[in-house]
């Protein structure tokens, strides 16, 4: 397995992904044009032409970036590839200089596992939530909020998002 940035070829592999979750309810349906014009954000896990997983990095501000359309195939979950892309995308968080990087997401074990914290939905800024109107939950929303620091954001440059929940059952 090889996890690279994403080209053009994957988009319809990706589409299919993120859309068959979206249809269980667990993410947000992505539409084709989207994808295209989002085409940088993502990353891939692939076998030859095959993409067995997808995410993407998503900057939001200065110091800010969602990690978002994160899946892996129903047949290749529990063997590491969402963790091999998620690494992936706080690498390039980190190359980019950004402090934090965060989720909404109902996975939240798998992103406690990669060393999310939970966060109160309502101290993100108010810029997470512009692309909430594309959301059927929009009025309902019961996404869980996860953060990880990738570096000391100094007083005076950013808000800190305090964390409100150290789950109890991440083992260590
Ligand atoms: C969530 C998802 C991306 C995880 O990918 P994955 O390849 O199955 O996860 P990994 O094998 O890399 O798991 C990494 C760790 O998380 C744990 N984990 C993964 N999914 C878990 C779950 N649902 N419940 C509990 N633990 C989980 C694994 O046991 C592993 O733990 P370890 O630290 O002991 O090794 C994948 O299950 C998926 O595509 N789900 C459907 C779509 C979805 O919900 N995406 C998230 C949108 S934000």
């Amino acid at each position: 397995m090889q996890i690279r940035k994403a080209v053009m070829a994957d988009i319809p592999q990706i589409h299919r992904l993120v859309n068959g979750y979206a249809q269980q309810g667990l993410m947000l349906r992505r539409p084709l044009v989207m994808l295209y014009e989002q085409v940088r954000d993502f990353a891939v896990a692939v076998e030859g032409d095959r993409v067995l997983g997808c995410g993407a990095l998503h900057i939001l501000w200065h110091d800010l970036a969602e990690i978002r359309s994160l899946a892996v195939q129903p047949e290749c979950r529990g063997r590491g590839v969402g963790r091999a892309l998620v690494d992936f995308l706080v690498q390039e968080a980190l190359d980019l200089g950004l402090a934090r990087v965060f989720a909404l997401t109902y996975q939240q074990e798998f992103f406690a596992r990669c060393g999310f914290q939970v966060v109160k939905k309502e101290t993100l800024p108010q810029k997470v939530w512009k692309e909430c109107i594309y959301c059927e939950k929009f009025h309902a929303c019961d996404e869980i909020a996860m953060i990880r620091y990738l570096r000391p954001v100094p007083e005076a440059e950013s808000e800190e998002i305090p964390v409100v929940e150290i789950p109890l059952w991440v083992r260590e």
